[in-house]
């Protein structure tokens, strides 16, 4: 049979497959771009280990980290094609295909994990998953990584002035988070994870956003100097495998994936918390990294500055969900 698929931006889609003998193993591959030792990376290991002793061996999940098979940017097109069944990539790296999803890019939009998980797993969840649909794509879980910090390798980062004329590695497709570095005096460019490291220690580019486990686990503290908790934004994960894919599994198997995920998903939201208190300790251990932590008045002058970003990509992501989450803020 022919494979036709369908191309628009990101979004590639394969034929409608069919159903899969119930004899036979099923096989899974799950790819992911960060370490093993990361929020993501032990709860990927952990939903592979679940699955294959639930099922018996008869599913069989493989995990691959590191972008060892695909980068971002690569990784979507690779599950809407079947080439993997899941993938996790951050909420941000979902607005080629959804906009809508720039909301949880929005910084100081959340104040803490209880605000952002109120509202994934609420109405805001439900309205983000309900864009994948047109895509082919079957959202199974979000999971936490963690609040953003910024670090960069010329100066301590205090005041939004401080960030004039420096570069900031982004992640690709969010269009907030290149506006978020503009508003603060500074330039952005959008690069894959695996590109961060190289790109920092050749002075391609100044700093970067990143929560502690990744700035930690790849080893950005190393060739970054300069670091300033400023919590100021989110970054989380959707669990993602292909519908197609989904449909043609047997109900049974289906049941055990879902019931096993919400399990991990549970154990790796506090895992996340444990990761990020434990690397921010490494990283002030390593005696490399000057360390700024965000006063109170600090965080009000750079929310002044990063406000007008609000109305700006309110036609884009949609007054629904921002007063949504602004309801749950109170
Ligand atoms: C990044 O690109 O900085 C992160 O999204 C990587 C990840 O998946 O945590």
């Amino acid at each position: 049979m022919a494979v036709v698929f369908i191309t628009t931006g990101c979004d590639r889609r394969g034929p409608d497959g069919e159903q899969v003998d119930p004899r036979e193993k099923i096989v899974i591959k799950f790819s992911h771009v960060v370490a093993e030792d990361t929020p993501k990376g032990q709860a990927a290991r952990r939903f592979a280990r679940l699955v294959q002793e639930r099922t018996g061996g008869r599913v069989e999940v493989q995990v691959f980290p590191n972008s060892v098979l695909y980068k971002d940017g690569e990784e979507m097109d690779a599950l809407q094609q079947g080439a993997v069944q899941i993938i996790a990539p951050t909420t941000s790296k979902l607005s080629c295909l959804a906009p809508q999803w720039q909301l949880l890019d929005l910084p100081y939009l959340f104040e803490n994990e209880e605000q952002v998980h109120q509202a994934l797993d609420g109405e805001i969840g439900k309205k983000l998953f309900a864009t994948l649909e047109p895509h082919n794509i079957h959202p199974l879980a979000f999971w936490d990584n963690g609040f953003k910090q910024m670090t960069n390798s010329k100066r301590p980062l205090v005041h939004p002035r401080d960030f004039a004329g420096l570069t900031f590695r982004v992640m690709i497709n969010s269009q907030v988070l290149e506006e978020q570095f503009r508003s603060l005096g500074a330039n952005a460019t959008q690069m894959p994870f695996s590109d961060v490291y190289g790109a920092l220690s050749r002075n391609q580019v100044d700093g970067q956003e990143n929560t502690m486990s990744n700035i930690y686990s790849q080893r950005f503290y190393q060739v970054q100097p300069y670091m300033t908790v400023s919590n100021h934004g989110y970054m989380g994960y959707v669990v993602l495998t292909n519908a197609t894919f989904w449909r043609s599994l047997p109900p049974d198997i289906r049941e055990i994936i879902e019931k096993t995920l919400a399990e991990v998903t549970w154990w790796e939201r506090e895992q996340a918390a444990r990761l990020n208190d434990k690397n921010f300790r490494q990283i002030k251990e390593s005696g490399k990294v000057h360390v700024h932590i965000q006063t109170e008045g600090e965080r009000a002058e750079w929310q002044a500055a990063l406000e007008p970003l609000y109305q700006k990509f309110r036609p884009i992501i949609g007054a629904e969900l921002l007063d949504e989450a602004f309801r749950l803020k109170g």
